[in-house]
């Protein structure tokens, strides 16, 4: 297996491994590797169905199903999101700066999303690293940081998109987190779903999370991947926020997506 480094920070190709076939646990170990230290993974040229992809998915744990998905699930695979834009749609997933369900009381560590068919041009996905945007701040706003939670609420993300009434998570975690795996620090805020920094005024919640937005978004976090069709993407949702460029309309875009069970933020 080879992984190609986009870039000093945040994302890596990875090829030289036959997702579509069963693997070996050394596949497996070299995987999880490859997401620690790259944040984002990404493979090309891999045709996979729905048991491959549950097969991959599980390398790096339990699937995640989130309340949030329950519209778009494929029958029959609770777990499997189909992720689908064409000339009929009014919106796109993950459209803005996010971290996948961040506003689950356990958010999904990491999500694979496997693409069929993708538009002539364009429908990138840009990824950055919190951990970057972590260490990038001054001391001063690292202590002022430090402690802190915020509210992370799926209305703001799904609230015009799911059906009236439906149960949509709500909760709190801390604006800076370690992540498991590495011990690493990394921001966990988001504009797709972070309303409220708790414990200071509004005002001041609002100042703050508007810097924090605009801050994440610096391309010196970044790293952009252009998909082709059978490609995959799989990323870690816990030190890194992602989005998806809707410039394709009224192009298709289409294929699935499995988020894997992470644990409390802490
Ligand atoms: C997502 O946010 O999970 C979707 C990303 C994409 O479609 O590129």
């Amino acid at each position: 297996m080879t992984v190609e480094k986009l870039n000093p920070t945040i994302g890596a190709y990875v090829s030289g491994v036959d997702l579509t076939q069963p693997f070996g646990e050394d596949v497996a170990d070299e995987l999880r590797r490859a997401l620690a230290e790259n944040l984002a993974i990404f493979l090309r040229d891999q045709p996979i169905d729905f048991a491959a992809h549950r097969r991959l998915a599980a390398v790096f744990g339990e699937a995640h199903v989130a309340p949030s998905t329950k519209p778009w699930r494929v029958p029959g695979f609770d777990e499997i999101t189909r992720m689908h834009a064409d000339e009929n749609s009014t919106y796109v997933a993950g459209e803005d700066w996010h971290s996948d369900m961040s506003a689950d009381p356990e958010p999904p560590m990491g999500s694979l999303l496997y693409l069929h068919t993708i538009p002539p041009l364009g429908g990138d996905t840009v990824f950055a690293s919190m951990y970057a945007a972590w260490d990038a701040l001054s001391d001063r706003m690292k202590a002022q940081l430090e402690g802190l939670s915020a509210v992370h609420d799926a209305v703001k993300a799904f609230g015009g998109l799911v059906p009236k009434g439906q149960a949509l998570p709500c909760t709190s975690h801390p604006v800076v987190r370690i992540h498991p795996v590495t011990g690493r620090k990394a921001l966990y805020v988001n504009r797709g779903y972070t309303t409220r920094i708790e414990g200071i005024s509004e005002r001041e919640s609002e100042a703050l999370l508007g810097f924090l937005f605009e801050h994440v978004q610096s391309p010196m976090f970044q790293c952009r991947f252009t998909w082709s069709p059978h490609a995959i993407a799989i990323w870690d949702n816990r030190c890194g926020q992602h989005m998806a460029i809707w410039d394709y309309f009224p192009q298709v875009r289409s294929g699935y997506r499995i988020q894997v069970k992470g644990e409390k933020p802490v």
